[in-house]
């Protein structure tokens, strides 16, 4: 679990080549604490690719693959990955705590050098209308909250937030649950689809432990020096 590093951004690396994520990778090497890989680079390159594209970079990364199944199917699908030492793994808080409870144990199976077990809450995607559709009759802010709850009670290490729900989260679930935050742009950026952003030093002043970048570096003409700045606007230079 000592895989995050001082610098907390991981880059999310959304694409589907191994080659063009392994080159991106290099370039970032000494500017990022970590690499997000997820279900799309996963399902394209499997556990190779992601071995190929991490073990050159030599970077911790987080395996965003949310999963969501029965308890055993999970367990056999934290095992298979296991191998490849991410330092973060995202399961689904949704599959409930018999589900989340034996994700964390198959994750202590490795010992200290387990990775740290996200809960994804409620995707940024769904909305009060969307949740109703499937039966949810809270908000989503509340529906976060209280599956956030949930998961630091089902042992898991952290959850994913929106830079606006992580004050509130930071507040409920207590300063060692790791919160991982997407939907950040440092100062100046162009927000793209993403929209309620904030900049890394106001998200990681509200509470975060990990911010996830993609855009704003990947598709910089100059990803090292985007990534440089960031973390110089992290450190206050
Ligand atoms: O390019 P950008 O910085 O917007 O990328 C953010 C990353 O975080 C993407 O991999 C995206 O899928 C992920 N993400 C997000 N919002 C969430 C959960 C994950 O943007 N609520």
């Amino acid at each position: 679990m000592s895989q995050i590093t001082n610098n907390p951004v991981f880059c999310a690396l959304d694409m589907q080549e191994v080659d063009a994520a392994s080159a991106m990778a290099a370039q970032l090497s000494g500017y990022v604490g970590g690499l997000k890989l997820g279900l799309e680079f996963f399902m394209a390159n499997g556990p190779g690719g992601i071995r190929a594209v991490t073990e050159a970079a030599g970077l911790p990364f987080f395996l965003d693959i949310k999963l969501h199944d029965i308890p055993n199917t999970v367990v056999g699908a934290m095992r298979a990955i296991l191998p490849l030492k991410p330092a973060l793994v995202t399961i689904h808080t949704g599959g409930g705590p018999a589900m989340m409870e034996a994700a964390a144990k198959a994750a202590q199976e490795v010992g200290s050098e387990r990775p740290q077990i996200i809960g994804v809450t409620v995707l940024t995607s769904l909305d009060d209308a969307d949740l109703r559709a499937v039966g949810v009759s809270g908000n989503a802010g509340d529906q976060a909250l209280g599956l956030a709850q949930l998961a630091r009670d089902c042992g898991l290490d952290g959850a994913v937030c929106s830079p606006h729900e992580v004050a509130k989260l930071r507040e409920a679930c207590g300063p060692d649950f790791t919160l991982v935050v997407p939907g950040v742009r440092p100062s100046g950026a162009d927000v793209g689809d993403q929209k309620r952003v904030m900049t890394p030093t106001e998200a990681l002043s509200a509470g975060a432990d990990v911010l996830v970048i993609g855009r704003p570096i990947t598709q910089a003409i100059d990803p090292g020096a985007a990534a440089a700045a960031i973390a110089s606007e992290i450190a206050g230079g």
